[in-house]
């Protein structure tokens, strides 16, 4: 390729550091490649964002667009506000959306509507849950994009189903599962569960964040419920994440977690977090990611939600999606050892970053032949 092409990669939230971070690192070792990440400020907290830039050896954004927090459409207009005023005066060649956040999908708008190429990694999954604010993130991004990057074959299926050309599509894999490889090393030297002086191997984590779970008073009364009866028969770790802890306080809900079998802690950076997974008896989340993580790592999860975008997590991994009322036939599996074993889906294999790096080349290259 003749000149440099010049890709913005969109950071925004937690869960978007271990997607952009494998990719980042291929993209600055390709010379016709000048990738620079744009941080949108979606999550600002240290312990949210800027440990994960550690943890993945990632540079200080080239640009951090600040947008904070706000009502959906309050933080989508005002990602698309600052980026568009970004792409105008520094047009890239290609923008790169990761997920499903809100930015993914701000992002998006703002480049399409300028004439510059967007490609999304992450593509194609769908929960079919409108409810979801990420499920319209993705279906709004995915029908933008120019490029779809999916990680399972169930992604290139709903894709094709909302009629979106097949040369448009590819499947590389999960890129969570390169992250995780990435910093395997540093994770295994990290002996979490002994600081918090848990038993490796017999503890539960828990994480809990969707609207679904922790806005509703009652509903959030009945999982505190459950969370309680729970660390009668195993310790429970419950790193809470900002928005859990604001229901806490709103619910005054404290009293549910002063039982010495539940420890609450602020959210961990990543080389922790997974570390404190791996060595875990099981997981309960409503987490997208951990879905993935435990599937890969063979740990039991136990998802509290209706429905999943992840679907290959319950049909071949160690997920199972469940309610506050049957929640406890998993635990009991688990902890009786007879729970599902799982496998690792295709292309889960820490190799994805490499066929994006490779995906974007042949594009360009074509282009320029032509
Ligand atoms: C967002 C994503 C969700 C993702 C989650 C992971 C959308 C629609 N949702 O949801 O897909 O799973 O992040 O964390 O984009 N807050 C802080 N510090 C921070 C970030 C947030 O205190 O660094 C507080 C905010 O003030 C807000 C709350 O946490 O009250 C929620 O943050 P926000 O990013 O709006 O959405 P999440 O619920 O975290």
């Amino acid at each position: 390729m003749g000149h440099q092409i010049k890709i913005f990669l969109i950071a925004a939230a937690r869960p978007n550091f271990m997607k952009i971070a494998p990719l980042y690192h291929q993209l600055i070792k390709q010379r016709w490649a000048n990738a620079k990440i744009i941080h949108t400020g979606q999550h600002y907290d240290i312990n949210m964002s800027d440990s994960f830039f550690k943890d993945l050896n990632l540079p200080t954004p080239y640009r951090n667009l600040e947008v904070g927090s706000g009502s959906h459409a309050e933080q989508t207009g005002r990602v698309m506000i600052e980026f568009e005023k970004l792409l105008v005066s520094e047009p890239p060649d290609l923008v790169i959306v990761v997920g499903d956040v809100n930015s993914t999908m701000a992002c998006t708008i703002a480049a399409v509507k300028l004439g510059i190429r967007v490609a999304h990694l992450e593509a194609g999954l769908r929960s079919f849950d409108r409810e979801m604010p990420e499920e319209i993130n993705r279906i709004v991004t995915d029908s933008l994009a120019d490029f779809l990057w999916t990680p399972s074959e169930d992604g290139n299926q709903n894709l094709l189903r909302e009629g979106i050309k097949e040369e448009k599509i590819e499947l590389v894999g999960n890129i969570m599962i390169d992250s995780l490889e990435m910093v395997r090393t540093q994770i295994e030297s990290e002996d979490v569960a002994k600081k918090l002086k848990l038993e490796s191997g017999n503890y539960a984590v828990v994480t809990l964040h969707r609207p679904s779970n922790v806005d509703q008073k009652s509903k959030f009364k009945r999982i505190c419920e459950f969370l309680n009866n729970l660390s009668n028969k195993i310790d429970i770790v419950f790193p809470i994440h900002p928005r859990t802890r604001k229901q806490i306080e709103a619910f005054s809900f404290h009293s549910y977690f002063n039982d010495n079998g539940i420890q609450t802690i602020d959210p961990l950076n990543y080389i922790n977090f997974i570390n404190l997974v791996m060595n875990a008896k099981l997981l309960i989340t409503d987490s997208g990611g951990i879905q993935e993580e435990t599937t890969y790592l063979g740990i039991p999860c136990l998802t509290l939600r209706e429905n999943t975008e992840r679907p290959v997590t319950v049909t071949q991994g160690t997920n199972t999606l469940c309610c506050i009322d049957t929640i406890n036939t998993g635990v009991e599996q688990v902890l009786t050892n007879r729970y599902k074993a799982g496998d690792i889906p295709q292309l889960w294999d820490g190799r994805t970053a490499n066929r994006v790096v490779k995906s974007i080349e042949r594009y360009f290259h074509n282009t320029e032949t032509n």
